[in-house]
C-alpha cells in the first residue's frame, strides 16, 4: 500500500465524518426540541376536543415536537388512561410522550404551555361563595405548582370557572413568574360575537375583524363592534354600517352572546366543548405566533396600567394584539356611553368576586 492510497482512504474517511457531522447538525435544527404541554381536567369534555387539535400541531406549529402532561383528579385516572391510549392510537408524529398524572410536582414540571381546563363545577345546592373558595383553594395550588416546578416563561391560559378571577388567583400564587403570562379565555365569547356579525352579513367569518369582548366571561360581558370591521364583498366597512341594524347591535346581538353558553347547555344538556376547544387553539396559538397585521383579539389580562379606566389588580378582557409572545392591550379606542357603563359593570363584578377570592386566599 503506497502513501497515495494512505491519503485517499484517510480522506474518505474525513468526508464520511463530516457527512455524519453534518447530518447530525441538520437533524437537530429540523427537529426542534418537545416543549412541553400541560392540560388540565384532561379527562373532561372540553379536553376531549382540544387534546387532538394540540397533538396534530394546530396550536404550537406543525414542526414542534409535543410533550402532553394531564392533570386530573385522582377518581378521573382510569378515565385519563383511556384517553392516553386514544392519543396513542391517533399515531401523531409530533406527540413525543403523554403523561397521565394526578400530582402537581409532575404535572407542573418545566413547562412551556399550560392549559388549565379543570375547576371545581357548581354542585346542586352549592353556594356562590362556597364554590368560589374551592376554585381558590385549587388555582391557589396550582400557581404556586408553576411557581415552583414550571418554566419561568411558562404561558399559563385559564379556562375553568370563574376564569378571570382563577387566573388572578394563579397568578398571585405564582409571584416568580411574570404576571403578563397569565390570561383568561374570552376567545369563546369572542368568537361567537365574529360570528353572529359574520351571520348577519352574509359572509364568512373571516371576513369580521376587531370585535371586542370587555370584562368577565360571564353574562355581564359586553361584546363591543364599535371597532369592528366587515369587509363585504371586497370593500371594508365598520360593521355598523355593514349590518344597518343599530336596534338589533345594541339588543339581541349582545344579549345573543352573553347568554350562549347558557343556550348550548340548553340544548346539548353539556356546555360548549368543541366551540371552547376551538376557541382555546386560537388563544394559544395567537400568543405563539401572534395576531395578523392591523388585527385584535380578546382575551382576558392582567389589567394594571390599563387607559381604558378599569380598575388594576383584575383579569378584565381586553382587546389585545401580540407579537414576539408578548401581548398589548390595544390603547386609544373610542368609548361612548352606551360602552362605558357596560364596561363598568362587567368590572364592578370582578372587583366584587376578587376581594371575596381575596380573602379566601389569605385565609
Ligand atoms: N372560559 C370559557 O370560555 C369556558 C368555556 C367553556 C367552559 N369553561 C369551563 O371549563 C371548565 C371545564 O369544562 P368541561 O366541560 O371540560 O368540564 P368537565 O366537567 O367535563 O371536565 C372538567 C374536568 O376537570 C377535572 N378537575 C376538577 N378539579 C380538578 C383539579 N383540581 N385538577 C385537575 N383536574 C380537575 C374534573 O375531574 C373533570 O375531569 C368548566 O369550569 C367550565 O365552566 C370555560
Ligand atoms: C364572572 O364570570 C364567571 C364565569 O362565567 C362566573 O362564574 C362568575 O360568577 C362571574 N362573576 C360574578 C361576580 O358574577
Ligand atoms: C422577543 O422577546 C424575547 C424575550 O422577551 C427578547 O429577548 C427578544 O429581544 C424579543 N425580540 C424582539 C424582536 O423584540
Ligand atoms: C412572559 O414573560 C416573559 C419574561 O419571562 C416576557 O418576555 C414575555 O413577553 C411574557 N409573555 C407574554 C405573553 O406576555
Amino acid at each position: 500500500m503506497d502513501s497515495g492510497d494512505k491519503a485517499s482512504k484517510y480522506k474518505g474517511q474525513g468526508s464520511s465524518l463530516l457527512l455524519v457531522l453534518v447530518n447530525a447538525l441538520c437533524f437537530s435544527l429540523l427537529q426542534a426540541e418537545p416543549i412541553r404541554v400541560l392540560v388540565t381536567g384532561a379527562a373532561g369534555q372540553i379536553a376531549y376536543s382540544l387534546l387532538y387539535s394540540i397533538a396534530k400541531g394546530d396550536v404550537f406549529g406543525k414542526d414542534q415536537p409535543i410533550i402532553l402532561v394531564l392533570l386530573d383528579i385522582p377518581p378521573m385516572l382510569p378515565v385519563l388512561d383511556g384517553v392516553v391510549m386514544e392519543l396513542q392510537d391517533c399515531a401523531l408524529p409530533l406527540l413525543r410522550e403523554v403523561i397521565p398524572t394526578d400530582k402537581v410536582e409532575v404535572g407542573f414540571k418545566d413547562l412551556d404551555a399550560a392549559i388549565l381546563v379543570g375547576s371545581m363545577p357548581r354542585k346542586e345546592g352549592m353556594e356562590r361563595k362556597d364554590l368560589l373558595k374551592a376554585n381558590v383553594a385549587i388555582f391557589k395550588t396550582q400557581g404556586a405548582a408553576l411557581d415552583k416546578y414550571a418554566k419561568k416563561t411558562v404561558k399559563v391560559l385559564v379556562v375553568g370557572n370563574p376564569a378571570n378571577t382563577n387566573c388572578l388567583i394563579a397568578s398571585k400564587s405564582a409571584p416568580s413568574i411574570p404576571k403578563e403570562n397569565f390570561s383568561c379565555l374570552t376567545r369563546l365569547d369572542h368568537n361567537r360575537a365574529s360570528s353572529q356579525v359574520a351571520m348577519r352579513c352574509g359572509v364568512s367569518s373571516d371576513k369580521v375583524k376587531n370585535v371586542i369582548i370587555w370584562g368577565n366571561h360571564s353574562s355581564t360581558q359586553y361584546p363591543d363592534v364599535h371597532h369592528a370591521k366587515v369587509n363585504v364583498h371586497g370593500s371594508e366597512m365598520a360593521a355598523y354600517d355593514a349590518i344597518k341594524d343599530d336596534a338589533w347591535l345594541r339588543g339581541d346581538f349582545i344579549s345573543t352572546v352573553q347568554l350562549r353558553g347558557a343556550a348550548v347547555i340548553k340544548a346539548r344538556k353539556l356546555s360548549s366543548a368543541m366551540s371552547a376547544a376551538k376557541a382555546i387553539c386560537d388563544h394559544m396559538r395567537d400568543i405563539w405566533f401572534g395576531t395578523k397585521e392591523g388585527e385584535f383579539i380578546s382575551m382576558g389580562v392582567y389589567a394594571g396600567g390599563n387607559s381604558y379606566g378599569i380598575p388594576e389588580d383584575l383579569i378584565y378582557s381586553f382587546p389585545v394584539q401580540i407579537k414576539n409572545k408578548t401581548w398589548k392591550v390595544v390603547d386609544g379606542l373610542s368609548i361612548n356611553d352606551f360602552s362605558r357603563a357596560k364596561m363598568d359593570a362587567t368590572a364592578a363584578e370582578l372587583v366584587e368576586e376578587r376581594d371575596t377570592a381575596l380573602d379566601f386566599l389569605s385565609q
